[in-house]
C-alpha cells in the first residue's frame, strides 16, 4: 500500500518535505514512533519495518514521563489552586456564565459533548472542543497548532468574541476587585492580577489534568488480566494492521504532528492557515486517544458521533483528496476487528486515575 504511493511521490520527491509541517521531535521515544511514519515520502520505504518496530517499542515504552513544566512557571500547590479557581469561574466571561469548564467539562472528557462550542453570544465556533487532558504533553495547542504552550493558549478563549468575549482591559479590574483573587495573586506572583499571571495559573492547573496508568499501561507492565481478549486483539490491530500508531504514537497516543485524514467538508484548511504551506491543507493535530471514550463527538468538526463511526471512517481509507496522508488507506477490517479496535480504545485507554475534578470554592 505504501509502495503504490511511492511512485507518485518520486516524481516530485521534495514536495512533501518542502510544503508540509513536520513533527518537532523532542524525545527519543517520539523519534522511535515517528521515524518513517509521517510526512517524508522518502522514508516510506522503511515504513513497514518501522511499523513492526513501533509495535514492539509501544509495548515497552508506554508510561508518560513526568509532566514537562516550563522554567518560568514552576508548579506550586498555591498556583494550581488559583488556576483551578480561574478555570471554573464564569466571571472570566462577559456574561458571568461561561468558564473554561463549561466547554472543557471534566464530566464530559474535558470537552462539551457537542459538535461545536457555543460562546457567550450564543454563536457557535467552527471547531469541536478538544480535551484538556494531557495537553501538558503537547508541542502544539489548537487543532491547527497556532499556540505552542498552555500559557500562550489560555488568554485566547477569554478574549475571543465568540467564546468568553471578555477583553483583558475589563477582566483585569474585574478580578482585582475580588479580594480573594487579589490576595492569591499577591501570594503566588507578588503582583495584583495580571494577564501573565492568569495565563500562568491556568496553565499550571491544566498540567494537573493528566490521565495515565490505564488498563493498557497495566497490561504492558505485565498484568495480562488488565485487558479483555477483545481489547487485546484490538491493541494488536491498533499497532499493526489498522496502522493507527503511525500517528497516534508514543505514550500520549499522538505524534504531535498534523495530518490530513480525509475528514471534513474541506472548508477548514486547518494547519495550512498557520503554516501557509499548501501541503498542510486539511491537516489537523493528531489528538491524544487517552480517555477518548468520554469525549464524543469526534474530529475537528465533531461530525463523528461514536468511536464506531471513527473506525468506519478509517476503514474506508478516509475521503480521498489531494492532501490525504499516505498512512490513511483502506484497511479491510472485518466487523469483528472493528469492534475489537473500538474495545481497545474504550477499555484500554480509559483510566481509573481519570482526573474527575469538581468546581472548587470560588473567592
Ligand atoms: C465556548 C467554548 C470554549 C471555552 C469557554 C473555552 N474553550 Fe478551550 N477550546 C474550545 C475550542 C472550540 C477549541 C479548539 C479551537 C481551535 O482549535 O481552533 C479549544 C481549544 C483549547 C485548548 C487546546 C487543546 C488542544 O488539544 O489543542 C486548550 C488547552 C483550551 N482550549 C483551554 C481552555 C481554557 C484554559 C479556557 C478558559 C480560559 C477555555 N479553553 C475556554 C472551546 C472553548
Ligand atoms: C495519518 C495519521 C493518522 C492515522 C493513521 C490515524 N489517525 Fe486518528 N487522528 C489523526 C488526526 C490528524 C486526527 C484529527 C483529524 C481531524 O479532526 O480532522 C485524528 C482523530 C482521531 C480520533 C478522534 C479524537 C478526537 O478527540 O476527536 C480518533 C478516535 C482516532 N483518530 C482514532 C484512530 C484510529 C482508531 C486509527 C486507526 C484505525 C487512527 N486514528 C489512525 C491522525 C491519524
Amino acid at each position: 500500500m505504501v509502495f503504490s504511493k511511492l511512485t507518485a511521490e518520486q516524481s516530485q520527491p521534495t514536495r512533501q518535505r518542502m510544503e508540509k509541517s513536520t513533527a518537532i521531535i523532542g524525545f527519543a521515544w517520539r523519534k522511535l514512533f515517528s521515524l518513517g511514519l509521517c510526512s517524508f515520502g522518502m522514508l516510506s520505504v522503511a515504513g513497514d519495518f518501522s511499523l513492526s518496530n513501533s509495535a514492539l517499542a509501544a509495548e515497552k515504552v508506554t508510561k508518560l514521563p513526568a509532566v514537562p513544566v516550563p522554567k518560568d512557571n514552576p508548579l506550586t500547590d498555591a498556583k494550581v489552586s488559583l488556576g483551578k479557581q480561574l478555570y471554573f469561574d464564569g466571571r472570566l466571561s462577559a456574561n458571568d456564565q461561561l468558564s473554561c469548564a463549561t466547554c472543557h467539562d471534566p464530566a464530559k472528557g474535558y470537552s462539551n459533548g457537542e459538535a461545536f462550542a457555543v460562546g457567550t453570544e450564543g454563536k457557535a465556533g467552527g471547531r469541536n472542543t478538544p480535551t484538556v487532558i494531557n495537553t501538558a504533553y503537547q508541542d502544539f495547542q489548537f487543532w491547527d497548532g497556532r499556540a505552542k504552550t498552555l500559557e500562550d493558549q489560555a488568554l485566547g478563549p477569554i478574549q475571543n468574541p465568540i467564546e468568553m468575549n471578555m477583553p483583558l482591559e475589563k477582566l483585569i479590574p474585574k478580578l482585582n476587585a475580588i479580594a480573594g483573587y487579589k490576595k492569591q495573586f499577591q501570594e503566588v506572583f507578588g503582583t495584583d492580577v495580571t494577564p501573565d499571571g492568569i495565563a500562568k495559573a491556568i496553565a499550571a492547573y491544566e498540567r494537573t489534568v493528566i490521565s495515565t496508568d490505564a488498563p493498557y499501561d497495566k497490561f504492558v507492565a505485565g498484568n495480562k488480566e488488565a485487558l479483555s481478549e477483545s481489547a487485546q486483539r484490538g491493541m494488536k490491530l491498533f499497532f499493526g494492521k489498522a496502522n493507527c500508531s503511525a500517528c497516534h504514537s508514543g505514550p500520549n497516543f499522538t505524534d504531535n504532528a498534523f495530518h490530513n485524514i480525509g475528514y471534513g467538508d474541506g472548508s477548514d484548511i486547518g494547519r495550512a492557515e498557520v503554516s501557509k504551506l499548501a501541503g498542510d491543507k486539511g491537516s489537523f493535530k493528531t489528538p491524544t486517544l487517552r480517555e477518548v471514550a468520554r469525549s464524543a463527538p469526534y474530529m475537528h468538526e465533531g461530525g463523528l458521533a461514536t468511536l464506531e463511526a471513527v473506525v468506519e471512517h478509517y476503514n474506508k481509507g478516509g475521503t480521498p483528496n489531494e492532501f490525504l496522508d499516505e498512512e490513511v488507506t483502506p484497511l479491510n477490517l472485518t466487523a469483528d476487528e472493528m469492534a475489537d479496535l473500538v474495545k481497545f480504545m474504550v477499555e484500554g485507554l480509559s483510566s481509573e486515575s481519570y482526573p474527575a475534578h469538581t468546581a472548587p470554592v470560588l473567592p
